[in-house]
């Protein structure tokens, strides 16, 4: 297929239902905003930029999708979905390819963000194949408010109605629009300017077109798709939902390309967690957006990763939290309670226990003692730690950033270390330990109850 494509993407509502101060399409799905999982989507079809028709009460959505690289046009007031695809037309016209008779456009939501790609490509070969129009329908548990998709004799789609308009024989139809509708692109525009707003709602209505293409001699045509991959989002149970949809897809995908998830549902993804085949996720484990795990790596239960790279082999974990910036090498090894941020640890370099490892270089094979801590923030400002290769950090030492500890060098346990460790060194940074014989056997005898008995005793 080497028409040109374009898309339009839907997102005028109000979506007063999510009672949020955040608009709707705004809201997330596995740490993406659905405008960008919508955006996303149509440019994996081949709609380089996609047309974001927004309101004129949701500035934030127009800056977020111009954000996005889309382009962006005004529907004010919102009067159905016809008027706001009319409100991309001037957009379209002015991109590269524009309006033509070989093109095709679908148009999207903003707020049913999962559908796949592969759907929507059916969508527009169907169009390209021949057909004026394709809609995207579906079969939902309840098809409730959702317009039917009336078929004729021959099984091709005869026309849309809206639930509020139908017939009770209408109603009865399982068959349901998804929304997503592909048409001939100058087809789609000379329709849209025959729609009126004659029917229940007094709104412009997209699905108008269908019956006008066929009274102008066009085919139309149903490309069916799962209730799963256009679930819209309306409120936030509807949000819930599809996080959950998401979920599932997410996880099903993971296993299929060969990483092993002992309990799946118990595990929670971003749209771009990526995870080679052969890498373990072991119960509970949240993964944050920009996580990227090599093959033979074990994430461990109840970890939590976000914008983390693990390297081959290596183990996290349980317990553990690599935040932003974390990158730990093959075969090394991150444990329980232990946090690492904007750091580097290298090949084979350990941090088993209790820890916090921020803004440093951690050389290959480096040992971290429990309990060590980076103190990289003196209430201002952040400061790096670097440790050399082979280095051994005793346990509970404090390093007081900016420091260097050099390679192979040692810090005795217990260490605040202020200062520069030269390359082989051991640097004890701590006070002696002195001894009092039988001190402790003194005290006890002195504050013991028989002494208190005795006349004049003072306590
Ligand atoms: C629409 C379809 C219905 C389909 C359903 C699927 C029409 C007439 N009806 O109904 O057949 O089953 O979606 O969810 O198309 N929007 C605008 N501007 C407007 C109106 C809507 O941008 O003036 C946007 C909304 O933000 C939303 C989408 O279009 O993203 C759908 O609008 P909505 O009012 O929810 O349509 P439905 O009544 O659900
Ligand atoms: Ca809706």
């Amino acid at each position: 297929m080497t028409e040109p494509r374009a898309a339009v993407i839907l997102a005028a509502g109000f979506g007063s239902r999510m009672r949020s101060q955040t608009p709707k399409v705004l809201h997330e799905i596995g740490g993406k905003t659905m405008v960008a999982w919508v955006v996303d989507l149509a440019r994996d079809c081949g709609a380089d930029t996609p047309v974001v028709v927004c309101g004129a009460h949701g500035p934030e959505v127009a800056a977020a999708a111009e954000a996005l690289g889309a382009a962006t046009a005004v529907q004010d007031p919102p009067l159905g979905t016809g008027h706001a695809v009319q409100a991309a037309e001037a957009n379209l016209r002015a991109l590269q390819g524009g309006l033509t008779a070989g093109g095709v456009t679908v148009v999207l939501y903003a707020d049913t963000p999962l559908i796949r790609p592969e759907t929507v490509m059916a969508a527009y070969k169907a169009v390209a194949d021949g057909a004026g129009v394709a809609v995207i329908g579906f079969e939902p548990n309840d098809p409730g408010a959702y317009g039917r998709l009336i078929l004729d004799e021959d099984g091709d789609l005869a026309r849309i109605v809206e639930a509020k308009d139908a017939e009770p024989h209408e109603l009865a139809v399982r068959l349901c629009n998804s929304g997503v509708i592909a048409a001939q692109s100058t087809l789609l525009f000379d329709l849209l300017a025959e729609v009126t707003n004659d029917n229940a709602k007094g709104e412009y209505y997209l699905t108008d077109i269908v019956g006008l293409a066929r009274a102008a001699g066009r085919r139309a045509v149903v490309v069916h798709a799962s209730a799963d991959e256009v679930l819209g989002v309306n409120d936030r149970a509807g949000l819930a939902a599809a996080e959950a949809a998401f979920q599932r897809a997410k996880r099903a995908q993971v296993m299929a390309d060969g990483a092993t998830l002992t309990a799946p549902d118990t595990v929670f993804f971003s749209h771009d967690t990526a995870l080679d085949a052969d890498v373990t996720v072991e119960p509970h484990v949240v993964f944050g957006p920009g996580v990227t795990v090599e093959a033979g790596a074990r994430i461990a239960a109840f970890s939590h990763l976000e914008g983390a790279r693990v390297r081959a082999g290596a183990m996290i974990g349980p317990y553990a939290r690599l935040r932003p910036g974390a990158d730990v090498g093959p075969a090394a090894k991150v444990g329980n309670f232990v946090e690492i941020k904007k750091a580097v640890l290298g090949a084979g370099a350990k941090v088993s226990h209790l820890s916090y490892i921020g803004d440093a270089s951690i050389g290959a094979e480096v040992n971290i003692g429990a309990g060590t801590i980076t103190c990289n923030y003196d209430g201002f400002s952040k400061h790096r730690t670097e440790i050399g290769a082979g280095a051994f950090i005793g346990s509970q030492t404090a390093l007081v950033a900016p420091v260097r500890v050099g390679a192979g060098a040692y810090t005795a346990t217990g260490s605040v270390i202020t200062e520069d460790v030269a390359d082989d060194a051991l640097a004890l940074a701590r006070t002696r330990q002195t001894q009092k014989p039988g001190w402790a056997a003194a005290r006890r005898a002195a504050r013991s109850p028989a002494r208190n008995t005795e006349p004049g005793a003072a306590e």
